[in-house]
């Protein structure tokens, strides 16, 4: 049965008690990055494994040992996808957005797969918010993509972060890095674990982000990248830190940055939080000048992050940040008898249609059980339909919170008096501002 009951390990469900929060903090992100004119893009789920070993790379841990591979029907190789960029990039390419107004800047939130050993902010379904801004060269094109991230946080009240920035070059000087690392790297051969072994000749700098105790004490010694980067990357790095410092964003350079995936060129950047434990890295990204060319387009600059919204939310929740409430139920309404049933779907209708949450009883339950059950759902006001109410066209609406209540006709009547009652006080509060508005106008 357990099969059947439990869920996949590394995966998490929201439940509908959490929902409102998940979507609260997903529309923030959206709306803040449409501030800066970022739009959602949705993409599938599964892409061609393909797509994924081009782009993030096949010596990377993510396509080496995390992704979920495995051949449809049809005799494909199809992967879920590890992370969004890969996705967009094909997605910018396959639907000509080339061929639009360059930067196109695209947002999405999307669901990852990686086969990681789940612990607490490390799952194996997790989700991202991300952005991607396409033919943007400009150094403002990544203080801008790197506050959109500095916005979002702003705006869901998270504090304490620390933003960790660096260049990792481009083609040119990597050429120069890569050889200093495996130089350095082949000393130590003989202590290194056998994966970094074999990407010693393939890609040394993957060495850089192996998590073996061992592999990650030499990799502290190794040569760092900003020693290595050309005149031109060193100058997009300074005008980065500029821009960065002339919008008020604190950030510490931090030269063992490198990221996990291979399409990184020039800036990349981490968000970290100290309240995550471990998997203290909230949000990471940067530039990937070459990703376009190789993934088959013409070369485009392009650039972007990715946040992953579990972490969001252990750190929201351990900073006390405040959510909206969940919604309630606007009125309940209690039917007793053949006739007030069908009065009472006819009266939810009607609240519906204006807006309000309306429910009524589906079980058949009797009246002392159906108000346990309005309580329970919080209803804010309750409404009875016996025989009586039915014959004389009227009832008693009861506003839940202190048991008044309100006289109403059930043609019309009922919307009516909801909409008054629920708004009464906000529409004095509203008169009253724009009288003092106008009052302090005309001082
Ligand atoms: P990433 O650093 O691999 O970058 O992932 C971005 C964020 O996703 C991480 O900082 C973390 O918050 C979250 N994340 C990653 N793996 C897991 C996991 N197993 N469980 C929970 N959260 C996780 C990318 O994915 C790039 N595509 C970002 C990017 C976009 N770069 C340029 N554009």
């Amino acid at each position: 049965m357990a099969l059947l009951t439990q869920a996949i390990k590394g995966t998490q469900d929201v439940l509908p008690a959490d929902s409102h929060r998940w979507q609260y903090v997903e529309k923030k992100l959206l709306d803040t990055a449409s501030l800066f004119g970022f739009k959602e893009m949705r993409t599938p789920v599964f892409e061609h494994t393909e797509l994924f070993n081009r782009s993030v790379g096949d010596t990377t841990d993510v396509v080496q040992k995390e992704m979920y591979t495995f051949n449809d029907n049809g005799g494909r190789s199809i992967s879920l996808r590890p992370e969004g960029t890969a996705g967009s990039v094909r997605a910018f390419l396959e639907h000509g957005l080339h061929n639009e107004a360059l930067p196109q800047k695209i947002s999405y939130v999307t669901s990852c797969y990686r086969y990681e050993k789940p612990q607490a902010g490390r799952l194996r379904e997790f989700h991202q918010f991300g952005i991607e801004c396409f033919g943007a060269p400009l150094a403002t094109a990544d203080a801008e993509v790197i506050s959109v991230a500095a916005l979002a946080f702003e705006n869901l009240g998270i504090k304490n972060l620390r933003l960790e920035i660096n260049s990792i070059g481009c083609p040119t000087c990597r050429a120069e890095y890569t050889k200093a690392l495996k130089e350095y790297f082949a000393s130590k051969q003989a202590d290194l674990c056998e994966t970094c072994r074999g990407r010693l000749d393939r890609n040394p700098m993957r060495i850089l982000d192996c998590k073996s105790p061992i592999c990650s004490a030499i990799a502290e010694e190794a040569p760092t990248v900003l020693d290595y980067i050309c005149d031109d990357c060193r100058h997009h790095f300074e005008q980065v830190k500029a821009h960065l410092d002339v919008l008020g964003i604190e950030y510490t350079v931090n030269p063992k940055i490198v990221r996990g995936l291979d399409y990184y060129t020039r800036t990349v950047f981490e968000f970290i939080s100290n309240d995550l434990g471990a998997q203290a890295t909230l949000c990471g990204g940067g530039r990937y000048d070459g990703l376009i060319e190789q993934v088959g387009g013409q070369p485009t600059c392009a650039l972007g992050f990715g946040m992953g919204l579990e972490r969001l939310m252990m750190v929201m929740e351990a900073q006390g940040c405040s959510f909206p409430l969940p919604p309630v139920c606007d009125v309940y309404i209690a039917p007793m008898g053949e006739e007030a049933v069908l009065t009472a779907s006819m009266l939810c209708r009607d609240l519906r249609a204006e807006g309000f949450s309306a429910q009524t009883d589906l079980a058949g339950r009797g009246l002392k059980a159906q108000m346990k059950f309005a309580n329970k759902i919080g209803a804010v006001y309750t409404l009875v339909l016996g025989d009586e109410e039915i014959a004389t066209g009227k009832a008693k609406l009861k506003r839940m919170a202190d048991g008044e209540q309100i006289e109403v006709t059930l043609q019309g009547g009922l919307v009516e008096a909801v909409y008054d009652d629920l708004f009464a006080d906000a529409f004095e509060d509203l008169n009253n501002a724009v009288e003092n508005f106008g009052n302090k106008g005309e001082q």
